[in-house]
């Protein structure tokens, strides 16, 4: 017994050719999958301590797909490789490139004339990405630690994504801030972010 489709993808559903991308053939449940996920992300995360990456070096293409291989490689096949199809979020594939690069010369720009502070900043490019979703799965963490790599680069600690919280309902409160950062308004997503 395999994985059905709608099951793997949650909130995003995958298709066909995505699940076929699925690298670990003795998975059957949706909490497996997630454990090493989970597993892959941490070794991201230590490959990330040992390098430390630059400002400069994390606002490329490059950085952004090589993160994403990083974080999910041992687990899908399309790790890394930008979205061919349309998805409930994101923009059209078609565009997926052309507006990671506008985010990125806009990201460049904010550090070079401090337009923000590093959390902003930080928080405004999570949300740019998140909202182009650049690849078939993983978006969120993906946007989520691209922000704890950039925030670091800029000389702050990394963010705590609700950890620390006495609030119980953290993904509700996530997905409120969202929201909010939607219309424009990114004081919550920093504040979730930071609590
Ligand atoms: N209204 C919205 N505005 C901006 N981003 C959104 C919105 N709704 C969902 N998202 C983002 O899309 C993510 C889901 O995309 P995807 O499934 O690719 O990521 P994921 O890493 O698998 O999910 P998760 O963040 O739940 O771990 C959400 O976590 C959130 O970050
Ligand atoms: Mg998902």
């Amino acid at each position: 017994m395999g994985l059905t489709w709608e099951f793997i993808g949650g909130e995003t559903p995958l298709d066909h050719d995505e699940i076929e991308g699925l690298r670990i053939p003795f998975v059957t449940t949706r909490a497996e999958l997630d454990e090493h996920e989970q597993a892959n992300i941490q070794r991201a995360r230590i490959w990330l301590n040992t390098r430390k990456p630059k400002v400069k070096d994390i606002l490329t293409d490059t950085f952004i797909k090589r993160l994403h291989t990083e974080m999910y490689n041992e687990v899908w096949k399309w790790a890394g490789q930008f979205r061919r199809t349309e998805k409930n979020i994101g923009v059209d594939p078609v565009r997926i490139a052309t507006d990671l690069r506008q985010l990125l010369d806009d990201a460049r720009y904010w550090v070079e004339h401090a337009s923000y502070p590093p959390d902003e900043l930080a928080i405004r490019v999570k949300h740019r990405i998140v909202c182009i979703h650049c690849f078939v799965n993983g978006n969120g963490r993906h946007s989520r630690l691209l922000a704890d790599v950039l925030v670091y680069a800029l000389g702050q600690p990394i963010f705590t994504w609700g950890a620390y919280s006495e609030m119980p309902d953290v993904r509700e409160r996530y997905f409120e801030a969202l929201r909010k950062a939607d219309r424009g308004n990114m004081k919550p997503l920093i504040a979730f972010a930071r609590s």
